[in-house]
């Protein structure tokens, strides 16, 4: 009898005990936690903005800006990786609390997420090998152009290839535009500038602006209605007073510029 009695006490201890792991809250759940999770996803295929290491951790100025905002809150900070294609859908869907993904904040966008305010301004460019001929626009003709779907290059493409008559191919993955490029099953890549930059200063690669699309900045963005925005705005701009995001700058745009 005694014995029973010790075994029904072990399995609720430890049912007891499994709960409590699996109870740790999200931003958006209830309060009373003690730990307050912040989930941040973003597609770490993007540097200078987020990438991961050679240890596969996450850096970037995202992933620094996160974690400031997170601290600022009181949030312990958790980062999901995922396919660009797929952020706007796990706001959607409720999945994550965030994404810092360089995203533009796009009027198209806005129409399912909400956006912080804008963190970063990156123009759009055309990187191709450095022994290319591609110069412009006009030489586009008949020539394959990289994009990573999902991103508003992938559809500033799409109405370009119209005009310039050139092949769009679409992969998941930005830094598989650079290996395309090399390996030259594309013939240029067209991406945010900040990022094009980045890789044309590291490999031997160059470029040339576009010159017609005006993209918006960067923004945070959240599920729509999301209590989080106002929040976050007023942490981005205490950071901004303090010269926080200027240090941001320095360490990861300074060589992209
Ligand atoms: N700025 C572009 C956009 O918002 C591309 C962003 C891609 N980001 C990334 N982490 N791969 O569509």
């Amino acid at each position: 009898m005694k014995k029973t009695f010790g075994f029904i006490l072990f399995i609720i201890l430890i049912a007891g005990g499994l709960a409590a792991c699996g109870s740790s809250d999200s931003a958006s759940g209830s309060a009373e936690q003690e730990e307050k999770v912040l989930k941040m996803a973003t597609s770490a295929d993007f540097p200078p903005f987020e990438s991961r290491d050679a240890e596969g951790n996450f850096e970037g100025f995202d992933i620094d800006l996160a974690n400031l905002i997170a601290e600022e809150l009181g949030y312990e900070l958790e980062i999901e990786d995922m396919k660009f294609d797929g952020l706007i859908g796990a706001l959607q869907a409720d999945r994550i609390d965030m994404v810092m993904s360089g995203m533009s904040a796009t009027d198209k966008r806005k129409k399912n997420v909400d956006f912080s305010t804008t963190y970063h301004h990156s123009g759009e460019m055309f990187v191709t090998t450095a022994d290319s001929a591609i110069e412009s626009l006009e030489d586009l003709e008949g020539k394959t152009v990289g994009v990573q779907l999902g991103t508003i290059q992938e559809e500033g493409a799409e109405t370009l290839s119209e005009e310039y008559g050139f092949e769009v191919k679409k992969v998941d993955d930005s830094g598989l535009l650079i290996q395309e490029l090399n390996s030259n099953r594309i013939d240029v890549g067209y991406m945010d500038k900040t990022v094009g930059v980045g890789y044309v200063n590291e490999q031997d690669l160059k470029g040339f602006d576009d010159p017609t699309m005006s993209s918006p900045g960067m923004g945070i963005a959240f599920p729509k209605g999301s209590e989080l925005v106002t929040d976050v705005n007023d942490v981005l701009k205490k950071l901004e007073e303090e010269g926080k995001i200027q240090e941001l700058e320095d360490k990861w745009l300074s060589d992209v510029k």
